[in-house]
């Protein structure tokens, strides 16, 4: 497979990462993620535009909660429609967590998603990471998130920790950027 090429979303190239995002998430876009982490994030906070020779595919990323500072979070991960199916996504993914597993401090890789089989990316994480645990803790009578937290150990000899409910504040998150998903 053709070697991936991934460039650092800064703010010369922050357009190009936010078309895609937009693409494909054209409700739910967050031209301010952008913004910020290119601004004031670090190793652990960035995003990246997938490049395949000279033709950007796709994007990833990684951030960090303060609540586990072991965990790093998957951000923004899509390929473009006409680079689907040829296992760019499973490279990008795997490409990702190897990303993460080069920090010491890191244990844990994790991913909030909204999980549906018939998505591709669920049927992708079912195979690559190790747990799925449905996310609750803030569904009350008027709300009901129904994402998923999936997650992968990035050592071999530590404990599984899962993520048990620790609050993410998606609900507010999501309300602000008026979420719909798509059904990729
Ligand atoms: C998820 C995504 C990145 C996968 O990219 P991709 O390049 O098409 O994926 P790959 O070709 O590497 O396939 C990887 C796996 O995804 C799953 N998959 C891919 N296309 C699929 C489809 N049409 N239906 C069901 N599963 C599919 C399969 O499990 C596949 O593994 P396999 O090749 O062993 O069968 C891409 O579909 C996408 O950008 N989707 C929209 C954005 C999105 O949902 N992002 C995740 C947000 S949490």
């Amino acid at each position: 497979m053709e070697k991936l090429k991934y460039v650092k979303v800064d703010l010369n190239n922050i357009d190009l990462a936010f078309n895609i995002q937009k693409n494909e998430w054209p409700n739910d876009q967050d031209y301010e993620n952008f913004v910020e982490t290119a601004r004031f994030g670090d190793e652990k906070n960035v995003n990246f535009i997938v490049y395949l020779k000279d033709k950007p595919i796709g994007i990833t990323g990684v951030y960090t909660e303060d609540l586990d500072p072991k965990s790093m979070w998957l951000n923004w991960y899509c390929i473009l429609p006409e680079y689907r199916g040829k296992g760019y996504g499973k490279q990008i993914l795997f490409d990702t967590i190897s990303y993460c597993k080069s920090f010491d401090d890191i244990d844990y890789f994790r991913i909030d998603t909204s999980f549906n089989i018939k998505r591709a990316s669920s049927n992708l994480y079912l195979k690559v990471m190790d747990f799925v645990e449905k996310y609750t803790a803030e569904d009350d009578e008027n709300y009901v998130s129904g994402n998923y937290i999936c997650s992968k150990k990035l050592k071999e000899n530590i404990d599984y920790v899962p993520w048990n409910n620790r609050n993410l504040h998606l609900r507010e998150y999501y309300n602000n950027t008026k979420s719909q998903e798509s059904d990729n």
